[in-house]
């Protein structure tokens, strides 16, 4: 059978990867697809760069639209990153009737509905494993080895960069920002690491796996998401000393009012597995009503782990090529028809239990004022340790674990206790998971 022709927009740490694992691995893959998957095209804005990656039999063009309008190309694989023109590219491969492969989860987060719907009605298929968990088939896990489940949760360490911040920061003592340029340099960050150090990227998955887990719209807008960059060394310290780690955690929950959406800082008892993914690793757990809980693990980000994810989607295409479009693995799982329009909770109304760290004077009757704002608004404490101040001062740190309340119950209660004239500065609140 003649090769099949793909073209690759985007030569960085992902499409070289990618070229890399598809020469090594040619024999093999050819094996697996049936059919020889040959890259003939790619496209980067510097065409000149000398590039560690093998681009023998491959041309160069700076024109990425001149590879989604050849006719000789049937796949396109989109390694470019963010919206514009990775968007434009998408939706004219998809008009020029070509199936597409991407690694783009912002993309597929924002304008997926858009896109799916494009491809649908050409009948081509647009593929997207690597845009969640890196190496980890975490959408092939769920969109086909669960599909006989009831999901009801999924919990995840999505992102690789801020995984690696943090394990850094508590295993050697690492400065913030210094863990984050070793990110950088490693290849893991996004063009704007912003994404990843305040919550966005794992957003941009969290919306994609709760599509797929649960069969409703791609809703970035309604996740609620907030970063790691107010995690310290003494939260990190004092978690650690009550028997959890802190693990930027994103959840999908259904509840009875709505599907909840949320991305933040976590505390995760020691004893779990998922909290003791370090590093660039991920770990996706999923509950299923069938199966029960079901853990993924594997690196998250980097060139070859993410290479892996994107070859894998290039031999799925390939195979299904003569396949009727009506029988192939829907986008999002479920049947278009059926993708339902479920409630999205707004944050206000999230159940979670908290962390709480707070600078008080040293003095009877603080922890009482503390205490009965708490109570008012029905907020039972877990767990308390009030630390002895230092030679010379007055106040002292107060960490609290509060047992599940809602999240404007919480909000409450922080701005009174912030209120207080005992208590100085900001409250530091950090949500927890048992995810038992
Ligand atoms: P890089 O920044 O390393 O690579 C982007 C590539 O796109 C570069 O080769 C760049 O060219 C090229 N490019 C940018 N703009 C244009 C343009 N207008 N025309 C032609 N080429 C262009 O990004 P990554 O490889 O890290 O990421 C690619 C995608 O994969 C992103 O969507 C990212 O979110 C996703 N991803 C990344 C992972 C990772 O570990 N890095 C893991 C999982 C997903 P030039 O080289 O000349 O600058
Ligand atoms: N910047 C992303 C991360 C790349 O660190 O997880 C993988 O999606």
């Amino acid at each position: 059978m003649k090769p099949v022709k793909i073209g690759v927009l985007g030569l960085g740490t992902v499409g070289g990867g990618t070229l890399n694992v598809l020469s090594r691995n040619a024999e093999e893959i050819t094996r697996r697809a049936g059919r020889e998957i040959q890259v003939c095209l790619a496209a980067a804005r510097d065409v000149q760069r000398v590039r560690g990656c093998e681009l023998q039999g491959v041309r160069l063009t700076a024109d990425p639209f001149e590879i989604v309008n050849d006719p000789e190309i049937e796949v396109v694989v989109e390694l470019i990153g963010g919206y514009e023109p990775a968007k434009s590219l998408v939706l004219q491969a998809i008009a020029n009737g070509k199936h597409v492969v991407t690694a783009n989860k912002a993309l597929i987060a924002l304008h997926g509905n858009e896109i799916f719907a494009a491809a649908e009605k050409q009948g081509v298929m647009v593929q997207f494993e690597a845009a969640v968990a890196g190496g980890i088939p975490i959408i092939k896990a769920i969109r086909e080895g669960l599909s006989g489940n009831r999901i009801s949760w999924l919990a995840g360490i999505i992102n690789g960069t801020s995984n690696f911040i943090l394990t850094e920061m508590r295993d050697k003592g690492r400065d913030f920002a210094d863990a984050l340029a070793e990110a950088q340099q490693r290849g893991y960050a996004e063009a704007d690491p912003t994404f990843d150090i305040e919550g966005i990227d794992a957003g941009h998955k969290l919306t994609i796996l709760a599509s797929i887990a649960f069969g409703i719209p791609l809703r970035f807008d309604k996740v609620y998401t907030e970063g790691i960059t107010r995690i310290t060394r003494a939260d990190v310290e004092y978690a650690e000393a009550l028997g959890y780690r802190i693990k930027l955690l994103g959840v999908a929950r259904k509840t009875p009012g709505g599907v909840e959406l949320r991305v933040h800082p976590t505390l995760i008892p020691k004893r779990r597995l998922i909290a003791n993914v370090d590093g660039v690793m991920n770990a996706v757990l999923v509950y299923g009503d069938a199966v029960g809980p079901t853990l993924y693990y594997g690196a998250g980000a980097g060139a070859e782990p993410t290479a892996s994810a994107v070859v894998a989607d290039l031999v799925d295409v390939v195979r299904a090529l003569t396949s009727d479009p009506e029988n192939r693995v829907p986008h999002l799982a479920f049947q278009a028809s059926a993708i339902s329009q479920a409630p999205l909770l707004a944050a206000d109304e999230f159940k979670t239990a908290y962390y709480l760290r707070l600078t008080a004077e040293d003095k009877p009757g603080v922890l009482a004022d503390i205490s009965q704002i708490l109570a008012a608004r029905q907020i039972s404490i877990e767990a308390l340790i009030q630390k002895e101040p230092r030679p010379g001062e007055s106040s002292v740190p107060i960490i609290m674990l509060t047992q599940l309340t809602l999240e404007k119950e919480m909000n409450a209660a922080i701005a009174e206790i912030e209120a207080l004239a005992s208590v100085s500065g900001k409250i530091n609140r950090i949500r927890m998971e048992t995810l038992g």
